[in-house]
């Protein structure tokens, strides 16, 4: 298709949409009675849902699990743990324009996500979680322009990821972890400005970093983690996305040094960099991010020294070293660090005594190098 084509159909598809929700006009006993549709094609009827019948219609409102606006009309659905097999291949859509909370989570929903949840134009909380949806995330998921929490976290969808995802600027929360989902071109992504927690973690993506996340900078909270990206990680985590607490690229295959700009992560809470490539010496700098909680750098190549600076860090409850080529001494500073309740320095190149400022950790359950090689 040429891209003027693609964009007839662009236009032609907001007409569509706009169209439908002008002529809708949804009242509460149409809207009753579509749930009433969906219920029956369930495979099995969850007694909690007594309340949905047709002799109860003009009680719409009090139904579980449904929330009226002041019209009258439905604008929550929370079914989450309710033990609903089906699909929503029968879900009428078109119904339920005035809907502002759709929570599925947690069921045994399968199939596709029907195109035509796009016409849920209120929509800002969306949660499909932990069913077994397949197949693509539609594209037409991008008319869902108001939408602020979408989380389609543990089910099976595969294919690449749609760029139309990232014209959602309101989306602060997007969790797409535990899926079969493929990297896409992510030049064709926008950046995301109020994304403050994205969770990709254990797809199937590979190549670079994702470019995109590089100017999602509201960011607090990125996992990666269990994918098969490579290459080194770009300059840009560091510079751009000084918001980010919570750090997790675990499990990849990443290369090269850990830059010295690591420092430029002021607020950084856990810093989870294990089972990569990694190499080269632990920046000294790691020891200015004054909050930081945890440390994973194990099963990497670094080298060279564990820097003194850790010592500063009185924050610190887990450092975890393990599997790496240092081949330092132990620095006594780390007898500093008296929040540590986890030290693994393990398999490893490390030489000398084990400092006795170490005893001053008293919170300690788990410690001492048990195979590294130790004189
Ligand atoms: C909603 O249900 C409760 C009992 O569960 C009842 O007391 C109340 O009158 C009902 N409200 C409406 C509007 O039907
Ligand atoms: C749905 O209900 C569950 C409790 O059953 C709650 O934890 C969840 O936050 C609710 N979802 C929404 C969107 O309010
Ligand atoms: C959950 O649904 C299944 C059918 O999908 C049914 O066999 C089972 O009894 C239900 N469990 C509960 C607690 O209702
Ligand atoms: C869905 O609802 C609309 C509006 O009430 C109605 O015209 C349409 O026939 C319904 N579709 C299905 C499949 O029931
Ligand atoms: C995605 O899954 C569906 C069924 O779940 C399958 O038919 C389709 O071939 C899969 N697509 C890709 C790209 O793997
Ligand atoms: C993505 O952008 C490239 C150019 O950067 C373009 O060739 C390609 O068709 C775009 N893909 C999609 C799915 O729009
Ligand atoms: C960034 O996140 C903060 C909360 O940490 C929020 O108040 C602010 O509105 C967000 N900025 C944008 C552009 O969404
Ligand atoms: C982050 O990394 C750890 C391994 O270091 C992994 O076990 C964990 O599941 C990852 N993701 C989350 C959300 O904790
Ligand atoms: C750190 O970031 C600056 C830009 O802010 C860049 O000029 C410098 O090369 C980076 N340092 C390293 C070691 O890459
Ligand atoms: C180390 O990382 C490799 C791949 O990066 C992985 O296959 C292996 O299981 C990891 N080992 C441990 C002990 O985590
Ligand atoms: C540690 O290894 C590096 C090379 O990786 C080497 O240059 C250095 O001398 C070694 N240091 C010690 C104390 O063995
Ligand atoms: C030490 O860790 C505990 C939790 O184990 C926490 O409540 C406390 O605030 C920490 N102290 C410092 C100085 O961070």
């Amino acid at each position: 298709m040429t891209s003027s084509k693609k964009t007839c159909l662009f236009l032609f598809q907001i007409l569509l949409f706009s169209l439908l929700s002008l002529k809708i006009t949804a009242s509460p006993r149409t809207q009753g009675e579509a749930l009433i549709r969906w219920k029956n094609t369930f495979s099995f009827q969850p007694s909690s849902l007594a309340s949905w019948s047709l002799t109860n219609v003009n009680n719409l409102c009090n139904w579980t699990s449904i929330v009226c606006d002041s019209a009258g009309t439905v604008s929550e659905i929370n079914l989450s743990g309710e033990n609903i097999t089906g699909t929503l291949t029968e879900f009428n859509f078109t119904e339920f324009a005035t809907l502002t909370r759709f929570d599925l989570s947690s069921n045994n929903i399968d199939g596709d996500i029907p195109s035509a949840i796009g016409s849920l134009a209120k929509l800002a909380y969306l949660d499909l979680s932990s069913n077994f949806f397949e197949g693509i995330i539609p594209s037409g998921i991008a008319w869902l322009t108001e939408l602020e929490y979408l989380n389609l976290f543990n089910n099976y969808f595969n294919g690449t990821i749609p760029h139309q995802l990232s014209n959602l600027q309101k989306v602060w929360y997007l969790d797409l972890g535990a899926n079969l989902l493929e990297s896409p071109d992510w030049s064709n992504f926008s950046a995301m400005p109020s994304l403050q927690h994205l969770s990709l973690y254990y797809n199937e993506l590979h190549l670079e970093f994702p470019s995109f996340v590089l100017n999602c900078r509201n960011l607090t909270y990125l996992d990666l983690s269990l994918n098969k990206l490579s290459g080194q990680i770009p300059e840009l985590v560091f510079t751009n996305l000084g918001k980010l607490q919570y750090l997790n690229l675990t499990e990849n295959q990443f290369h090269g040094p850990l830059s010295t700009n690591i420092s430029k992560l002021s607020n950084l809470v856990q810093l989870r960099l294990a089972s990569n490539q990694l190499s080269r010496p632990i920046p000294e700098d790691l020891g200015f991010l004054s909050d930081l909680q945890m440390i994973e750098l194990f099963n990497n190549s670094f080298s060279g020294k564990i820097p003194s600076s850790l010592g500063q860090l009185k924050k610190l409850q887990i450092l975890d070293l393990r599997l790496n080529a240092l081949n330092s001494t132990i620095p006594s500073e780390l007898g500093l660090c008296t929040n540590l309740t986890y030290l693994a320095l393990a398999i490893n190149q490390l030489s000398g005594e084990l400092p006795l400022s170490l005893s001053n950790l008293i919170k300690f359950f788990k410690t001492i190098p048990s195979k590294g090689r130790f004189h």
